[in-house]
C-alpha cells in the first residue's frame, strides 16, 4: 500500500494529498464533536453514511449547475475532491428556529421564520467560532463583496433545491451550514461549495412527528443516533443494503 501525505485532520474529516495535483482525498471519520469540541464521542458508521449523503447531495447540486468541490466517491469512506482555498467563513441558511438561534432571541424551536435568514460565522476554534456581518467579512479581507454576493446566491440555490428535496422525503430542512472555497481554472477563480452536506451540519425532522434526524440527537443526548443517520440515507435511497452497487434512488412521500 503506498502511504499518502496526510494534509490535515479535522474533527470530523481527513484530507489526504490526492492522486493529481489540485485534488484532495476527504476520509470520512465516525468522530464526532459539539458545542465546539467540548463533547466528543463516535457514531458507528457516520463516516460511511456521511460519504454517500454528501455524494448523493453534492452530485444533485451539480446537475442543476450549482458548482461544488465534489468529484467522485472512492470507497465506503473516501471521496475524491477538488482542493480549494477555502474561505474562512460558514455559511449558515435557517427556515426554522433552532438551536443558536433560538437560545439567542428567546424564539421557540419549531417557530417557522418569515423568510430564510444567512448568517456568518468566522471559522475560528480558538475564538468559538464567532458569529460575523459582512462589514467584518469583507474589511478584515476573509472574501470580497464579489464573493460574498456569489456565496449567497449560491447558499439560496442550495436551499431552494435541498428544501424541495427533503420535503419529497417527508423531512422538513430547519437550517444547515456550508463552507465555499476558490477554485482557480486557467486564471479564472470560481467560488465552489466545499466541505460536506449531511446530517452533521444540516438540522432535519421528521414533516409529521417532528421528530430530529441529524447531530442534535448527538448533541442533545436523545439516543438512536446512528439510525438517525441511517433513516436519512434510506429515504434519500441511498442506503447500501446489499453493498455499494445497490443505491436506488428516492422515494417520494405523497
Ligand atoms: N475541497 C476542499 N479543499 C480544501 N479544504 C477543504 C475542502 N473541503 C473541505 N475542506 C476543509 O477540510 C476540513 C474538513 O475537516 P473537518 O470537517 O473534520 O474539519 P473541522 O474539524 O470541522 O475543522 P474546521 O474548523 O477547519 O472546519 C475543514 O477544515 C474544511 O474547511
Ligand atoms: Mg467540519
Amino acid at each position: 500500500m503506498t502511504r499518502r501525505r496526510r494534509i490535515y485532520e479535522g474533527k470530523a474529516k481527513v484530507l489526504f494529498e490526492g492522486p493529481e495535483p489540485g485534488t484532495l482525498v476527504q476520509y470520512f471519520k465516525d468522530d464526532a464533536t459539539a458545542f465546539n469540541n467540548q463533547k466528543k464521542g463516535v457514531i458507528t458508521g457516520k463516516g460511511v453514511l456521511n460519504n454517500r449523503i454528501s455524494e448523493y447531495l453534492m452530485s444533485r447540486l451539480s446537475e442543476i449547475g450549482v458548482p461544488t468541490h465534489f468529484m467522485r466517491r472512492l470507497n465506503m469512506r473516501e471521496q475524491l475532491v477538488r482542493e480549494v482555498e477555502i474561505i474562512p467563513i460558514e455559511v449558515v441558511v435557517r427556515n426554522v428556529a433552532a438551536g443558536s438561534l433560538s437560545r439567542r432571541f428567546g424564539i421557540p424551536e419549531g417557530t417557522p421564520l418569515p423568510r430564510s435568514i444567512i448568517e456568518y460565522y468566522y471559522k475560528s476554534d480558538e475564538l468559538n467560532d464567532p458569529m460575523v456581518s459582512e462589514e467584518h467579512i469583507t474589511a478584515f479581507g476573509w472574501a470580497g463583496p464579489q464573493d460574498l454576493d456569489d456565496m449567497v446566491a449560491l447558499s439560496l440555490r442550495v436551499n431552494d433545491y435541498l428544501s424541495g428535496l427533503f420535503l419529497g422525503i417527508g423531512l422538513k430542512l430547519v437550517d444547515f451550514k456550508l463552507e465555499f472555497g476558490r477554485l482557480w481554472e486557467n486564471e479564472e477563480m470560481r467560488i465552489v461549495l466545499a466541505d460536506e452536506i449531511s446530517p452533521d451540519n444540516c438540522r432535519l425532522w421528521d414533516v409529521k412527528t417532528n421528530e430530529k434526524l441529524d447531530k442534535d440527537r448527538f448533541r442533545q443526548d436523545l439516543g438512536r443516533v446512528e439510525e438517525a443517520y441511517q433513516e436519512v440515507a434510506r429515504r434519500l435511497g441511498i442506503l447500501p443494503e446489499g453493498g455499494p452497487s445497490d443505491v436506488k434512488g428516492p422515494k417520494t412521500i405523497q
